[in-house]
């Protein structure tokens, strides 16, 4: 064995990387900035809010985040912390831009879900767990705001349990919640980490241990709350067991309560995190074996697709994630969609706006990559051998539509190049109606603010107005080849094909969608898709 590759080993080794999923206002923002706090990625928490603010000043991109008031872009934060590498796929908060949480998610080897201890699981948790389920990612599950009066936690678990469907084995047990929450007990250590809340949230909280029956605890505690407390903890010693198999595939998940704001367990989660979290894993090959992260061979696959984020170079950063080997700044590789040989001359790490060179990353990493036009998402990218594709991005089926017009026709050249990248990107969905007599595409987004941004991308990347009609539709349904045999359709079902050609169906209604099926028995409408042929 060289060198080199006990080196990758190790390197491989060491790394977790992982997504926090949430509804919008759980906590989020707050436990990463606790979690870099605690890494000692930054000093102060807030600074990437700060950091947010401050790129709001610079950029136009983010002039439409700041006249909105919220946060689309999403970046990757990387520490180092007791030896870990730890990279955090931050995802955007906001949930109009949740398909790019979606594709996140398959950068990443495990997930965080947070919940709001007085609201347990809600709508957007809901939706991005079903995405965790589906690749049966390992998940964490991190209650928080327990500062506030909060559900029964018992309550919570089995509501995660239930509406779920997913095994869950508590970690830690809450000492009180809202006024009285004094701090957690850590099944591991058989402690309490009893906590003092300081003045000042933004450092870390000062923490004591004791044993679950030191007389402190009776003597500050209200004896309902001590009793309460006293009873989970002997209800939770009586537990299922932690069991890595079926945490491995998502069947069960690991919980731990907290209040990341006043930094309440949240270095308990951290430590325990990284030793249960997976290091990176094999990533699939469709009809062949999946590539190991060790492989000597470079591999990785563009992920995401970040337009503008520094309007004075006006450029694109292509996210790859490394699936194998060690990446090299500088290094020569072949994209398979493509045939071409790209130098990869400019990697870059970003922490929240800045960006740094960098020299060499290992699987599990993040590079993001000056993107020229040449990367479009779900790129594979290999250094030597055969050519192969890593399993193809899914796509999300839109849930709002808009019919297009240029405003100049003079421009229509230009509007239908930035659609073409704008599918490749991802950043939204494009359908061509079968029966159109006109050029106009319909636009199809999960979120209405994609077409916020779209309007704002023609304009400013390729000087093209548009106008945006509402489309009465509901529904976007891929569908297997229909052959020769027509379909029986309700009269405001419209047959359309997408930019990759393939046949669609768009639906006003969900009858006209029930309709369809129940005349047509041998049609199957497919709601996910893959970007790219
Ligand atoms: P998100 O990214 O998931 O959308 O949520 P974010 O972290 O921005 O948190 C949403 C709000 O909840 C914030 O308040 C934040 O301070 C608060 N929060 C987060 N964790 C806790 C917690 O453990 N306890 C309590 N009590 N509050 C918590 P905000 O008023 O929107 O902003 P700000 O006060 O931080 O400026």
């Amino acid at each position: 064995m060289t060198a080199t590759h006990t080196q990758l080993q190790q390197e491989v080794q060491r790394r977790r990387t992982f997504a926090i999923i949430s509804h919008p206002d759980a906590g989020k923002t707050t436990l990463t900035e606790k979690l870099l706090l605690y890494g000692g990625a930054v000093h102060q928490a807030g600074a990437v809010k700060a950091r947010r603010a401050q790129q709001h000043a610079v950029s136009d991109w983010m002039e439409l985040e700041k006249q909105r008031g919220i946060s689309i872009t999403s970046t990757v934060l990387s520490f180092e912390y007791q030896g870990y590498r730890v990279n955090l796929l931050d995802t955007p908060g906001h949930q109009d831009f949740s398909e790019d949480t979606y594709r996140t998610l398959l950068a990443a080897d495990a997930a965080v879900m947070i919940l709001d201890a007085a609201r347990g699981i809600q709508a957007q948790t809901l939706k991005l767990f079903d995405v965790c389920k589906q690749r049966k990612m390992p998940l964490f599950t991190f209650i928080n705001k327990m500062d506030r009066p909060a559900l029964d936690p018992l309550d919570l678990i089995t509501e995660v349990e239930n509406v779920l469907g997913i095994k869950t084995v508590a970690m830690n047990w809450p000492l009180g919640n809202g006024t009285t929450f004094k701090g957690v007990y850590d099944l591991h250590e058989h402690q309490v980490h009893w906590f003092e809340r300081g003045e000042d949230r933004r450092g870390r909280a000062e923490l004591t241990k004791l044993q679950a029956d030191d007389p402190i605890i009776k003597e500050t505690c209200d004896s309902e709350t001590y009793k309460n407390f006293i009873d989970g903890v002997e209800l939770l010693e009586a537990n299922e067991e932690f069991d890595p198999k079926q945490f491995a595939v998502g069947e069960q998940t690991p919980v731990y309560f907290g209040s990341a704001a006043n930094n309440f367990g949240v270095q308990l989660f951290l430590d325990q995190f990284l030793t249960m979290a997976p290091t990176p894993t094999p990533r699939k090959v469709p009809g062949d074996e999946p590539v190991p992260p060790d492989s000597e061979k470079f591999s990785g696959f563009v992920f995401k697709i970040q337009a503008d984020m520094n309007p004075k170079h006006r450029d694109h950063v292509a996210f790859v994630r490394i699936a194998s080997g060690r990446f090299e700044r500088g290094m020569k590789v072949k994209n398979t969609r493509t045939g071409d040989t790209l130098r990869l001359s400019t990697p870059m790490q970003l922490f929240a706006q800045s960006r740094e060179t960098v020299d060499e990353a290992f699987p599990g990493d993040v590079v993001g990559l000056v993107n020229a036009g040449d990367l479009a998402l779900g790129d594979t990218l290999y250094d030597s051998g055969k050519a192969f594709r890593f399993e193809p991005i899914p796509q999300f089926p839109a849930e709002h539509f808009m019919r297009l017009t240029v405003t100049d026709p003079s421009r229509r050249k230009q509007f239908r190049k930035a659609l073409d990248q704008l599918t490749l990107e991802g950043a939204v969905q494009v359908f061509w109606l079968d029966d159109s007599t006109t050029y106009d595409p319909i636009l199809g987004a999960v979120g209405q603010l994609q077409f916020e941004v779209v309007e704002h991308r023609l304009r400013q990347d390729y000087n093209v107005e548009v106008q945006m009609e509402p489309m009465g539709l509901k529904f976007v349904r891929w569908i297997d080849n229909p052959g020769d045999k027509a379909l029986q359709l309700s009269r405001s079902t419209r047959p359309a094909t997408d930019n990759w050609e393939r046949p669609v169906l768009l639906f006003p209604g969900q009858w006209d969608m029930d309709y369809a099926k129940e005349k047509n028995k041998e049609l199957v409408l497919n709601a996910l898709s893959t970007l790219g042929r």
